[in-house]
């Protein structure tokens, strides 16, 4: 492809500066407080598609948050690719540990990101990472090379479970039809060596609330004659694993598929250091069911995770109480072949029939979504790979992830196409976390590699 890292580095500054201005609104969709921030990100992301060149570009209204749409067709009889994204992000709490605002995006060096990264919430997850695509666009019509149509969906409600998005597919069939989607919302081992999204899990996420006397009690009159909701819970939670570190809901493995001796030896030859990763998140050892290493426990295998619990006193001082109620948030990681319905009932009958007498028990779930797995010999995946090769240098490692895009399963379901992951960002960059980021070298790569895979794959579709 002619030009492509001559024009990057030509609209270095231009680039950086547009992801900027579009990481400065804090379009959180999960505090109705940014519902306003939420909608101006919409019409920001709709000009910035206009101003690059697609001939159709359109805010589609949904129960929810709209959904950006855009397209570019040059020739029906050519093939089209899809990019799916979310303008949305992840709440920025909590805000004392972030060194600069949230949304107030500067450039940061740091020991991975030599070039600098970009700091803010959505730098990599997932604004950053989907604005890369509206660039590549510019270039491939700006310099005349788009080789195939090509349709944009990027949605504002991915961190909340997508419901709408869901909606709007089931009825745009026609419309969203297209040969292969590609989405950039995922990781890459490290800037030497890139690796493509070959899997990712899926997700059952509850709510328990453990009731037990009619109100909060004095822990000195009533402690030790009645149950402690927090003491039970506690507990119930605890029992969730066994000394192995199973999850002991029965039947919760009884679909996982368990992968053959060749392909955990095949996974085991991605680079990983044990020392460095615990150096990272400063811990002496790694946690995780027996039987299995580090990078089988957080792809391959289903997990189960508290993700928050509350009840009682948790201001300043001591306060002497026994509270009523006691509350948690779990999360269960589940891979492909497991169905989340499923298994949320699987959760909700066992957590149900684990309450001791003297406490009630309420479950309530919340999204879900299944796991994927994607071939590596599909014509998509064979352009990625080539399209990393040209840009990095070297062959991009097959590697399945931990994380969750519930949407990619429906995507297939509903329109009968593989996704192709083709993720820049690096697990260090916070995504969910204080400090979030996204390197300029990453970013830029991004840039550069998309429009070689829409070389590669409207040629292997010849
Ligand atoms: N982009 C992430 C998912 C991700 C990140 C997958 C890195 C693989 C590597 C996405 O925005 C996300 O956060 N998904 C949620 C699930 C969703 C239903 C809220 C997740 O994985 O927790
Ligand atoms: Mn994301
Ligand atoms: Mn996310």
């Amino acid at each position: 492809m002619e030009n492509i890292s001559s024009y990057v580095q030509e609209n270095k500054e231009r680039f950086i500066n547009e992801l900027i201005d579009l990481l400065k609104i804090p379009s959180v969709s999960a505090d109705p407080a940014f519902s306003q921030d939420v909608l101006n990100t919409a019409n920001t992301v709709k000009e910035a598609l206009e101003k690059v060149g697609c001939d159709h570009v359109e805010i589609c209204e949904t129960p929810g948050y709209p959904i950006v749409y855009a397209e570019k067709i040059i020739n029906p009889d050519l093939p089209t690719v899809l990019v799916y994204g979310h303008y949305d992000v992840q709440p920025p709490d909590p805000l004392d540990l972030w060194e600069s605002g949230p949304f107030e995006p500067i450039v940061k060096k740091t020991e991975l990101h030599p070039e600098g990264a970009i700091f803010a919430r959505g730098a990599c997850d997932d604004k950053g990472q989907f604005y890369m695509h509206v660039k590549a666009l510019e270039f491939m019509i700006a310099t005349d090379q788009l080789p195939c149509n090509v349709k944009f969906m990027i949605e504002g409600e991915e961190e909340v479970g997508s419901e709408s998005l869901s909606w709007f597919v089931e009825r745009n069939q026609e419309k969203l039809s297209n040969d292969v989607i590609l989405i950039s919302d995922t990781g890459m081992i490290s800037n030497t060596q890139p690796s493509i999204t070959t899997g990712l899990r899926g997700l059952s996420y509850v709510e328990v609330e453990v009731t037990g006397p009619n109100r909060d009690l004095h822990s000195g009159l009533y402690g030790g004659a009645v149950a402690n909701p927090i003491n039970i819970l506690s507990k119930m939670i605890a029992s969730l694993h066994d000394e192995n570190n199973h999850i002991t809901i029965p039947g919760f493995y009884d679909k996982v598929e368990e992968l053959s001796k060749e392909e955990r030896e095949e996974m085991a030859k991605a680079p990983f250091s044990l020392e460095a990763y615990k150096k990272a998140l400063d811990i002496d050892a790694v946690h995780g069911e027996n039987g299995y290493t580090t990078n089988e426990r957080n792809s391959i295998r289903p997990t189960l995770d508290v993700n928050g619990i509350w009840g009682g006193y948790t201001g300043e001082g001591a306060k002497t109480v026994i509270a009523s109620k006691a509350y948690a948030k779990i999360s269960m990681r589940l891979v492909p072949n497991q169905d989340w319905k499923e298994i949320t009932e699987l959760f909700t009958k066992h957590f149900e029939s684990i309450a001791p007498k003297g406490v009630t028990v309420k479950v309530t779930p919340h999204h879900g979504g299944q796991g994927y797995v994607t071939p590596i010999d599909s014509i998509g995946y064979r352009a990625a790979s080539k399209a990393y090769n040209d840009t990095f240098g070297v062959t991009p490692i097959p590697q399945r992830s931990g994380g969750s895009i519930p949407i990619v399963s429906l995507f297939e379901k509903e329109l009968k196409s593989k996704t192709i992951l083709m993720g820049f960002g690096l697990d260090s960059d916070a995504i969910h976390s204080p400090n979030e980021h996204f390197g300029v070298f990453n970013y830029l790569k991004g840039i550069e590699t998309i429009p070689l895979f829409f070389k590669y794959f409207t040629e292997l579709k010849k």
